[in-house]
């Protein structure tokens, strides 16, 4: 029974597995991890996208959004995938990953209509929910959502040593497990 609920679990995500090892996801894997070999604050690495898909795929399933599972792990997977960028040329990461997204969501099978979804999540994370707004429907709105608040709330404060030296305000850290 496990053995078969994996295997049908698996067949929804096969996209998702088409993202994780396309090389351009691997190669920008490893300029993110190569950028922050220093970083005392959060990090950009595999860890946390899959804490952020996950954690938005239980938001949708709380607010019983109706969210394709692959579309919000596509997104979970990519809205930090061009950190990198940003420190070496300075190009905003949400466009950055957007960009190298689009490339990587083309190349495997999402369609327009769910690009248009991912990338408008992933263009609108590091904005408020009023901004995210912008998506052109309700399933877009949804998924930028759980996206904003899944990265915002990602984040394990409470055993963080750099929490002090953090810009984070008081109110916006998370001190508290409640997901
Ligand atoms: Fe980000
Ligand atoms: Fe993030």
């Amino acid at each position: 029974m496990f053995m078969e609920r994996k295997q049908k679990e698996l067949q929804k995500m096969e996209r998702v597995q088409a993202i994780y090892r396309h090389p351009y996801f691997q190669k920008c894997l490893e300029k993110n991890r190569k950028a922050e070999e220093t970083r005392i604050f959060c990090k950009h690495h595999l860890e946390h996208f899959l804490d952020v898909a996950r954690l938005a795929y239980i938001f949708s399933m709380e607010r019983g959004y109706p969210i394709q599972k692959e579309e919000i792990y596509a997104a979970g997977l990519l809205h930090d995938i061009g950190k990198w960028q940003q420190y070496s040329d300075g190009t905003p990461h949400e466009k950055a990953s957007a960009d190298i997204g689009e490339k990587i969501l083309r190349e495997t099978g999402f369609e327009e209509a769910e690009r248009r979804r991912i990338l408008t999540a992933i263009l609108s994370h590091r904005k408020n929910r009023m901004e995210s707004d912008t998506a052109e429907s309700m399933a877009g709105k949804q998924l930028a959502e759980v996206l904003y608040d899944a990265d915002k709330l990602s984040r394990a404060c409470y055993l963080c040593p750099a929490e002090g030296e953090c810009n984070w305000s008081e109110e916006k850290k998370n001190l508290n497990i409640i997901w």
